[in-house]
């Protein structure tokens, strides 16, 4: 099958690399002409672990292909998925301009019938206006040419996208079109795994559905944050309340870790955009407030305990950071709780000693080149000179800790763990005053 893929984005990348990768004849297209040729040479912009290797070897094999030229990459695909960015407007609302864009872009090039597959994220109603925006290209232009869209929400992990995108735990495909339904069949046919998980519905639905998801996600995570928050004032232990919750099957163990909040470009993201719908039908949402307003205050939880810990004093202090991404195996700090405290630490004269396997570079791009920023090339540099040491990222390898070489390197025993990896009793037995969340005493 022939397929265009427009925005080679994280969600356009995968997508791409892994329908070419099961034999798809793939074109991807962007207008950043440097990301392309960066793309035809198999250098990926982007940290995701497997995908450079996917691009490369369906790049050599011939089946994934990386274009700026519009007109080529229209006519190349029956299915255009539009893959590009739907970043926040100023009022939380998802600005659909390079959706609409590519919409026209489509519109002015296509010479027969095309099926258009809205895959970014998109409030309910997206579809229609793009139908409307190709319609009235197509009239400006004269023609008259058969065409549908529908929706196919992606549902990725960051770092986990591969295996999500050939193991997913559904695909929701979204048109009343018997003729796009056979295509979508077709386009995921390879895919074993995911054959008796595509699940076909109307468009509002579909583009609903990726948002609900999302924010059902992020309504976990603020839920069992709140309890966190609770359990620190009545001297409880969230991991052990985690634990006695996770065990009813109803409510699970999956997505109920406390830590210093959720960041990322999309749960952020959607959780207000969906607010923000909410809000234009005249209807506030204040479930989704809530989950908004717990989140803004768990990202500032880490600053809290550091300020605590230093008497409110932390001018000239040195803090070490580990783990600068909004997640681990990712370079990702979008919407990072370690940006929300590292610009806290800077406010109040503090300077910061940061260490992340994956996101230095992203930090450099973000902040630039300060005297109150250091970015250090391994783990335990970070600690050199520094009076506490605050855990923003659960990557793998800051999991086993020496705490008596922590205790002896740091010249305030502080640790703040937003992300509760260590037993409390351990570190404390190592005399280092543990900050962890929601963990009773150690507040
Ligand atoms: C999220 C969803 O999980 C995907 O299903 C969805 O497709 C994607 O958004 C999207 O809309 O594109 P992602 O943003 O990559 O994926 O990251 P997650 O692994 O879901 O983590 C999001 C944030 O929640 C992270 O900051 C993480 O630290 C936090 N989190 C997650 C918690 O604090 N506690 C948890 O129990 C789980």
């Amino acid at each position: 099958m022939r397929i265009t893929i427009f925005g080679s984005g994280y969600v356009g990348l995968v997508t791409g690399a892994c329908l070419a990768d099961v034999g798809h004849d793939v074109t991807c297209i962007d207008i950043d002409a440097d990301k392309i040729s960066h793309l035809k040479d198999g250098k990926v912009p982007i940290h995701e672990p497997g995908l450079e290797t996917l691009i490369r070897h369906n790049l050599e094999e011939g089946r994934l292909h990386f274009t700026t030229d519009a007109a080529e990459a229209v006519n190349f695909g029956l299915l255009q998925f539009i893959a590009v960015g739907t970043p926040p407007d100023e009022d939380g609302s998802a600005d659909l301009q390079h959706v609409l864009k590519v919409a026209r872009t489509i519109g002015m090039h296509m010479q027969d019938y095309k099926i258009i597959v809205d895959k970014s994220t998109v409030p309910v109603g997206t579809a229609d206006q793009v139908r409307a925006t190709i319609a009235e290209t197509l009239s400006e232009r004269g023609a008259e040419l058969a065409f549908d869209v529908c929706s196919n929400p992606e549902f990725l992990k960051e770092g986990a996208a591969i295996e999500d995108f050939s193991k997913g735990a559904r695909v929701v495909v979204g048109t009343d079109s018997e003729r796009v339904k056979r295509a979508m069949r077709e386009c995921y046919a390879p895919y074993s795994r995911l054959q008796d998980k595509l699940i076909f519905m109307d468009v509002r639905s579909a583009e609903l559905t990726k948002y609900a998801a999302n924010a059902m996600l992020a309504t976990k995570i603020s839920f069992i944050n709140e309890i966190a928050h609770l359990a620190e004032h009545v001297g409880a232990d969230i991991e052990q309340v985690r634990h006695g919750i996770g065990s009813d099957p109803r409510i699970g163990y999956h997505f109920i870790y406390p830590g210093c909040g959720y960041g990322g470009s999309c749960f952020p993201k959607d959780v207000k955009a969906l607010s923000h719908t909410a809000r234009g039908l005249g209807h506030e949402s204040a479930l989704l407030e809530a989950v908004e307003a717990v989140n803004h205050r768990q990202k500032g939880q880490l600053f809290n305990k550091l300020a605590q810990a230093f008497d409110h004093d932390l001018q000239g202090k040195t803090i070490a950071l580990w783990g600068l991404a909004f997640k681990p195996n990712t370079d990702d700090m979008r919407e990072a709780p370690s940006r929300t405290l590292m610009e806290s630490l800077w406010d109040a004269g503090a300077k910061v000693q940061a260490y992340d396997p994956e996101a230095s570079d992203e930090c450099r791009r973000l902040y630039g080149q300060r005297g109150d920023l250091t970015l250090t090339r391994h783990r335990d540099e970070a600690l050199e000179g520094a009076d506490a040491l605050v855990i923003c990222t659960e990557w793998k390898a800051f999991r086993a800790v020496d705490f008596d070489v922590l205790r002896d390197a740091l010249a305030s025993p502080v640790l703040v763990d937003g992300r509760n990896l260590f037993d409390p009793d351990t570190v404390k037995a190592a005399g280092l005053r543990y900050y962890a969340m929601g963990r009773g005493d150690s507040v």
